[in-house]
């Protein structure tokens, strides 16, 4: 099986060779793609050297599977191409997920949809990804009809130009090429993506339309405001459920704590809640902070944390892989 990783020098293709690594994912050769920039460059995965190949020089390898982070415009030109010798793509960008004809998958959810027809398969907005694992077995239960989140995105969500960017202020330097319109280090900024007509972000209507493509339910409603956090660790996510039905608590904690790589980590006397810290370089979600909300029936109140380099992308795009291979569709 030959693998390719399509933005291997970016932050998230840099984590996917890490993942790749550390759950042991099986193939016989790797392909690191990166810009015209990168390529004849070298990069180490398990102790041995790799040359940096261009998307071109890559496709005429024909790699089994891809998995490609290395941004929309890059996604859009190039997953096709890949697909048509025969790769199957699994395609972090947001270029794919809300065509008809792709199937937006977070594998604990909606894997088993997946076939060997599926020859570009989107991977999640990172935001969306770490809510749905939650809301998903909580929706089996009770019935969700709305859902208000309000995050707090770390900026690695962004590349390394934020990361450079929030670490320059912080040592007092100007940052040459910043990511952000603003300031981030004391700062934040409600503003991720590029606004909507409606006054939305894309982040934010991307959160609202994939929670439904991946759940299969477009009734549920979902509102979100995405904000930019000088964080490096993870993002966090504020929800507001509300359900069909009637819930206890303690249930609630039971479906979350047997829930697919999801911990609960909900334990105030002790300070124990979710944090970025705790998240960093973890493949789980981690959910805490839950009660009820006082002010209408049926409502719950939950706060959620993960690696969005993790399980917001490297984590869930090497979990598609790993189901395709499991199953014989690749
Ligand atoms: P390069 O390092 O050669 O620029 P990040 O989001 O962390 O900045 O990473 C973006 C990733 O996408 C990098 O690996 C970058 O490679 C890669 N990339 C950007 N443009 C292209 C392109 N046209 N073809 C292939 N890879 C690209």
């Amino acid at each position: 099986m030959k693998l390719a990783v399509v933005g291997a020098t970016g932050l998230v293709g840099t984590e996917i060779l890490n993942v790749l690594q550390e759950r042991d994912f099986a193939f016989d050769e790797l392909i690191p793609v990166a810009s015209a920039r990168s390529a004849g460059k070298t990069l180490e995965f398990k102790n041995k050297k790799y040359t940096i190949v261009t998307p071109e020089e890559a496709i005429k390898l024909r790699p089994d599977v891809a998995i490609f982070s290395a941004g929309g415009g890059t996604s859009l030109e190039y997953a096709p191409k890949f697909a048509e010798v025969g790769t199957t793509v699994i395609d972090n960008s947001s270029a794919w997920r809300m065509d008809p004809t792709k199937k937006l998958v977070v594998p604990e959810i909606n894997a088993h949809t997946l076939t060997a027809e599926d020859k570009i398969i989107a991977n999640p907005n990172c935001s969306t990804i770490q809510m749905v694992v939650v809301l998903n077995p909580l929706h089996l239960k009770y019935g969700i009809k709305r859902v208000i989140a309000s995050t707090y995105q770390s900026v690695t969500g962004s590349g390394k130009q934020a990361v450079d960017q929030l670490m320059d202020e912080r040592n007092g330097k100007t940052p040459e090429n910043p990511a952000y319109p603003h300031p981030i280090d004391l700062n934040i900024l409600p503003h991720i993506d590029v606004f909507q007509e409606n006054g939305y972000t894309k982040e934010e209507m991307k959160m609202i339309r994939e929670t439904n493509k991946i759940m299969g339910d477009d009734s549920i409603k979902v509102t979100a405001t995405t904000v930019r956090v000088p964080v490096v660790g993870g993002h966090a996510e504020s929800l507001n459920i509300e359900f069909e039905n009637e819930f206890e608590l303690p249930e609630v904690r039971e479906i979350l704590a047997s829930a697919p790589n999801v911990v609960l980590q909900d334990n105030p006397a002790e300070n124990v809640y979710p944090m970025p810290i705790w998240s960093h370089k973890k493949d789980d979600t981690f959910v805490g902070r839950l009660r009820r909300d006082e002010t209408q029936p049926k409502t719950l109140n939950a706060w959620v944390v993960a690696d969005n380099l993790r399980k917001g992308a490297a984590t869930n795009a090497v979990q598609i892989a790993e189901y395709l291979k499991e199953n014989n569709l690749i």
